[in-house]
């Protein structure tokens, strides 16, 4: 049977395996996915420790993770625009992980990977990149608007940067000093995160857009409309205040709009951690520090 990284009951990582599961048979729209390479997210940890347990239900053991790359091996019934052999990237389906040799995705959030795009860079396109697509979508944000963004080394702070960048916005990002560098080679001004944050601020913003979830009532500040507050480390916080989290699109469609940024080298998912579905634990482990840079991949095969 194929391994998959599952945990075995809510809590911390002591609640981790790897272990080998049944194969996954891709319902009606459906597909069935030899994986490549896996993203690692946040929202990983916390559907482990039971956090999201009213939004994502969940049967022990439950495989990791919620994006994936990889080659299609199965094809439920009704799908069309996907064969046996194609290359793709997507959200997995409910139910089913990422962490694994193989799993199922709805083909309606799955998309054709661009051969110029590598399975790493494309299993980080559906949360990360995808999540900062959207909010940017949600933010409409012209060239010459400013947009502060708050954990801009993150994985979605970074991919913001990049996205606003594009569209000819003035970023300045709010991050650690060990990521300075990455957040100025991004184009933005790096502002030092830590207390009296607004004190580094000059003046006030178009927009913001935060990943961490912190002093939620000193950012609103900076907007003139608190709809132009957008929180996904926090979205009860901004709703609050006015403000609200990033009303998600894991569609197709997306998906392929952002993997052709990805593939023109316009946006680069600075994957800076790959490790194998074996060492899928301490992945997890560096994500959940809340202090990693870039994404972190499993690679499964
Ligand atoms: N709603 C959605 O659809 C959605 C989607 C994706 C993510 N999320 C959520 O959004 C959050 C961020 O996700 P992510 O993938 O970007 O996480 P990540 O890759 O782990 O990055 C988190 C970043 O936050 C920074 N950080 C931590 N405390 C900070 C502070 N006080 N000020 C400034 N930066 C700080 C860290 O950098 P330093 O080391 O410099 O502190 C790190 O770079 C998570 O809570 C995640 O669950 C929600």
């Amino acid at each position: 049977m194929p391994g998959a990284y599952c945990f075995i009951e809510y809590g911390g990582p002591e609640t981790q395996q790897l272990l080998e599961r049944p194969m996954p048979t891709p319902g009606p729209g459906q597909l069935l996915v030899a994986v490549r390479a896996a993203g690692v997210n946040p929202a990983d940890w916390k559907v482990r420790s039971g956090a999201r347990r009213a939004t994502v239900p969940v049967t022990f053991p439950a495989v990791l993770g919620r994006e994936v790359s990889g080659v299609v091996t199965g094809v439920g019934e009704g799908v069309s625009g996907f064969s046996v052999g194609d290359a793709v990237f997507g959200a997995t389906a409910t139910g089913f992980g990422g962490y694994a040799e193989y799993t199922l995705t709805d083909a309606s959030s799955t998309a054709l990977k661009p051969s110029a795009v590598s399975f790493a860079d494309a299993a980080v396109i559906p949360v990360a990149i995808g999540t900062a697509y959207d909010a940017l979508t949600q933010l409409d944000l012209r060239a010459g608007s400013t947009l502060l963004v708050v954990g801009a080394g993150g994985g979605t702070g970074q991919s913001m940067l990049q996205l606003a960048a594009l569209r000819g916005v003035s970023v300045t990002g709010v991050a650690g000093s060990a990521k300075r560098e990455l957040v100025e080679s991004l184009g933005a001004t790096w502002v030092e995160s830590g207390q009296h944050l607004l004190s580094r601020i000059p003046g006030t913003v178009d927009a913001v857009f935060d990943a961490v979830g912190a002093d939620l009532s000193a950012l609103v500040t900076l907007v003139t409309d608190p709809k132009q507050l957008i929180s996904i480390g926090n979205t009860t916080g901004a709703q609050e205040l006015g403000g609200s989290g990033v009303t998600r699109r894991r569609t197709s469609e997306v998906f392929t709009e952002i993997a052709a940024l990805v593939a023109a080298s316009k946006v680069d998912p600075h994957v800076t951690a790959r490790l194998p579905l074996s060492r899928a634990g301490e992945a997890l482990a560096l994500v959940e520090s809340g202090h990693s840079t870039g994404k972190v991949v499993i690679e499964v095969s």
